[in-house]
């Protein structure tokens, strides 16, 4: 029988707490090592990741093919800044790029990062090559919106947790409703340089649009001479069953931003990806980053894009996905009030009368099952896109125990 005083996480809990700012509400779980899709706390209890760092891990914990190259590069070079070009760059960014199916790319380091790249990218091909009056330019985001934490970024953001008491806020954005073409079409004017969307909102529960939504975003953009920005830093390579959310719809963005599966849960990475008359616009000492595009983050990265650009993590979440979606399904009127699945990535509303999202992620991690809630009683699953169909079997099957008190 475990003694509860001699167990190691309550106290490691406690010393979190008390020497972090509570800016986040973790779960009190303590985990040491992790392997595949599986996660170890302090104490020798194992449980399932169903989260896989918001995406970050979509290769899962310590895929040996990228533990082997940031070994490798670790023993040979790690940073030289972007004053000098070392040999694991260009082939970082000319990968990447083709993987892209655009002329360029500009690594930074976190999704944020590449977010503000992304809007300064944007601003100045407004004024330089749309021909926008100095100052004028802006974006048009969507509510639900979740592009990071900057005061730039929480500007535009519709959640107030992230918004509230972080003003003055940066000017030069227009909010209008997600998944409503004629409300965007509308807010386009002779100064928008660009239309920032997440192809699917991750953080807002997984929210796909209406069919038709993305490719007509793409149509009004080319119309209207607007850079479409896709932020598909938590919906790209290979989350939904493609390389990019925007596939599903035949979509091509004008930018892709990307971050989080790109460093392969190893270092952060981030890059937007774009065509040269776009990304062209930068000129040296116009923007950039100490970190970005180090020569470890490019060796991890390189290998991520190696394992993406067979297809096989793609292929695999969208056939996983299928069977997450029909062990879902199955829970609806069951303590499910509605499900949301693309590839291996799930949006649940639990019944709020039954319980929060919070309290559902408790009695999973107990079960052995780690997820995380987002907003009420929703929760994101997101397991590593190296989970076996008898995980995916398990994870549902403690859902439903759940679920049923
Ligand atoms: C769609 C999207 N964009 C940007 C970000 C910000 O990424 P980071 O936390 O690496 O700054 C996130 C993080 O969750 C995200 O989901």
């Amino acid at each position: 029988m475990i003694v509860d005083d001699i167990l190691r996480t309550p106290g490691a809990v406690r010393d979190a707490e008390r020497w972090t700012a509570h800016n986040y509400h973790p779960l009190p779980v303590v985990i040491s090592s992790a392997e595949g899709a599986w996660l170890t706390d302090v104490d020798g209890r194992r449980y399932l990741d169903c989260l896989a760092g918001y995406s970050a891990l979509n290769f899962g914990h310590r895929h040996p093919r990228l533990i082997a190259a940031a070994h490798a590069q670790l023993d040979r070079l790690t940073l030289t800044s972007r004053a000098f070009i070392h040999d694991q760059f260009a082939d970082f960014c000319r990968e990447l790029a083709e993987l892209c199916g655009k002329d360029l790319v500009l690594p930074m380091n976190t999704g944020a990062e590449a977010v503000e790249t992304g809007i300064k990218v944007a601003r100045k091909w407004g004024y330089q090559v749309k021909g926008v009056p100095a100052g004028q330019a802006n974006i048009v985001v969507a509510e639900g919106n979740f592009h990071g934490r900057t005061t730039t970024i929480v500007s535009f953001s519709t959640d107030e947790d992230a918004r509230a008491d972080f003003g003055p806020y940066t000017p030069g954005f227009t909010v209008v409703p997600y998944g409503d073409l004629d409300a965007l079409t509308a807010a386009i004017d002779e100064n928008t340089v660009a239309v920032l969307l997440e192809p699917i909102q991750g953080e807002q529960g997984v929210v796909v649009p209406p069919e038709g939504y993305l490719p007509g975003v793409r149509q009004v953009c080319t119309e209207r001479n607007v850079l479409f920005i896709a932020d598909e830093i938590q919906s790209g390579l290979g989350r939904t069953g493609a390389t990019f959310a925007c596939d599903h719809e035949g979509v091509v963005p004008d930018m892709y931003l990307l971050g989080k599966a790109l460093g392969g849960g190893i270092v952060p990475v981030s890059a937007v990806a774009a065509n040269s008359d776009v990304l062209g616009v930068l000129k040296p000492g116009q923007h950039g980053s100490t970190f970005g595009g180090n020569p470890l983050a490019c060796a991890v990265a390189i290998e991520v894009v190696r394992l993406l650009a067979t297809g096989e993590f793609q292929r695999r979440s969208a056939e996983l996905g299928e069977r997450l979606r029909a062990g879902l399904e199955g829970l609806l009127g069951k303590g499910l009030v509605a499900v949301r699945v693309r590839g291996l990535w799930a949006g649940l509303d639990i019944d709020p009368a039954l319980m929060s999202g919070r309290e559902a992620c408790e009695r999973l991690a107990e079960r052995g099952v780690l997820a995380k809630d987002t907003h009420g009683s929703t929760i994101r699953l997101a397991p590593p896109l190296v989970i076996t169909e008898e995980e995916i079997d398990l994870a549902v099957a403690q859902l439903a125990e759940v679920l049923a008190g």
